[in-house]
């Protein structure tokens, strides 16, 4: 069958077009016109399409559809669809044809007996319009963009006067462990009672074990002890932590509770806080610093405790004038001229003295070391302390106290 004979067989109805425009103009979904009418949606978006363009309207009882005229109270009516019908409504009404002829299938007509069906309908009737959600989504994807672009990132004013900086990590609150929270608490209140000394805390705050079985286990003290003795620690020097970070055992009660319990702790206690990384923009006096600190990096070595932190420098996003990568509980500073610029690369070490994974695998005891850096304001100057009791001296020498 040629297209020409095939178009005779097709039939335009008129009435069923003007009923689709006022259904339209009563504010009828597309798809529920389609299904009251019987057709297919393909075939009604075409006869709306033309009508929401102009190119076909209703006047009294006439319908105007493209260049012809149909009376609607003539109901034998019947107009073969002529040359002049456009190849896409050709194609609409072929499809709206070839879907009645499926329903006339009998493996079809076996599946849906129309009569025999129970009255139910659905209380809402409405299309998600996909438009609509599109616009929504990218609306909310647009500001989850510019939020993990900048949510790491912190700028930081102190003061004209040398200022000390300590990153102090790997806590691992529990009680009944070997963890120094005799150390612990000094040094917090040491930072918070030094002029000038601040602190960046690089996660791991809670040993939090609800990952390994035999960690849990061997657990003396529950993750939410353990949050509150860290909380009640934090409170201890609140006022002097720049920013704080997540590490991997704050991030397991995310991964299985989704709480990000790290967060709600900064935000009670008024600290900025991002997760795993955080790079501090601070001006000591006129001279701008640039600070990251994150709490795991790829590319460790245990021949070079501050090789992860130099190719952090390397293959990071951020040229930063010190560095630091906790986790590995090995403390290591380390000065260097790179890029022509003087930078500082360090790792704090752990309150955690030990523990069960560290004996098992070989390492050794650890110490409690918070590295700090010294920053002068004026001209771009930094002097690195391996821990924060002696950068506490040197800075109270320097500020004449
Ligand atoms: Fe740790
Ligand atoms: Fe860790």
């Amino acid at each position: 069958m040629s297209r020409r004979e095939k178009r005779a067989v097709s039939k335009f109805d008129p009435q069923l077009v003007a009923e689709s425009f006022r259904l339209f103009d009563e504010g009828v979904k597309l798809m529920d016109i389609a299904a009251k009418l019987d057709k297919a949606h393909t075939t009604v978006i075409g006869w709306l399409d033309k009508y929401r363009d102009g190119d076909a309207s209703i006047e009294g009882s006439t319908l105007r559809y493209g260049n012809r005229i149909y009376d609607l109270d003539d109901v034998e009516q019947e107009v073969p669809l002529t040359e002049d019908t456009p190849k896409g409504e050709w194609l609409n009404d072929e499809m709206g044809a070839m879907e009645q002829a499926a329903k006339r299938f009998p493996a079809y007509r076996e599946q849906v007996v129309e009569n025999d069906r129970p009255d139910v309908r659905p209380q809402w009737t409405g299309d998600d319009d996909p438009a609509e959600l599109w616009r929504m989504a990218e609306k909310k994807n647009e500001r989850a963009v510019t939020k993990a672009i900048h949510r790491s990132k912190f700028d930081v004013k102190l003061g004209n006067d040398p200022v000390g900086i300590c990153f102090v990590s790997d806590q691992h609150i529990s009680a009944q462990n070997s963890v120094c929270l005799k150390r612990m608490r000094e040094d917090a209140e040491l930072i918070a009672s030094t002029d000038g000394l601040f602190a960046c805390l690089g996660g791991d705050g809670v040993d939090n074990h609800v990952k390994h079985r035999s960690a849990l286990l061997a657990a003396r003290s529950t993750p939410g002890d353990q949050w509150l003795l860290y909380e009640y620690y934090m409170g201890l020097f609140a006022h002097k932590i720049l920013a704080m970070i997540s590490g991997n055992h704050d991030a397991w009660t995310e991964g299985f509770a989704g709480l990000d319990m790290v967060n709600w702790i900064a935000k009670k206690n008024r600290i900025c806080y991002a997760p795993a990384e955080a790079h501090l923009n601070v001006d000591v006096g006129g001279c701008d610093y640039l600070i990251s600190f994150r709490h795991q990096y790829r590319m460790n070595s245990s021949f070079n405790e501050t090789h992860a932190v130099k190719q952090w420098l390397r293959h990071g996003d951020t040229p930063f004038d010190v560095g630091c990568v906790c986790h590995h509980h090995t403390p290591a500073m380390e000065e260097c001229l790179i890029m022509g610029e003087h930078r500082i690369f360090c790792r704090p070490g752990s309150y955690q003295i030990t523990s069960s994974h560290s004996r098992q695998y070989g390492y050794n005891l650890t110490t409690p070391t918070c590295p700090t850096v010294v920053f002068y304001p004026g001209e771009r100057r930094l002097v690195g302390f391996y821990s924060v009791q002696d950068a506490a001296k040197w800075l109270k020498i320097e500020l004449g106290k």
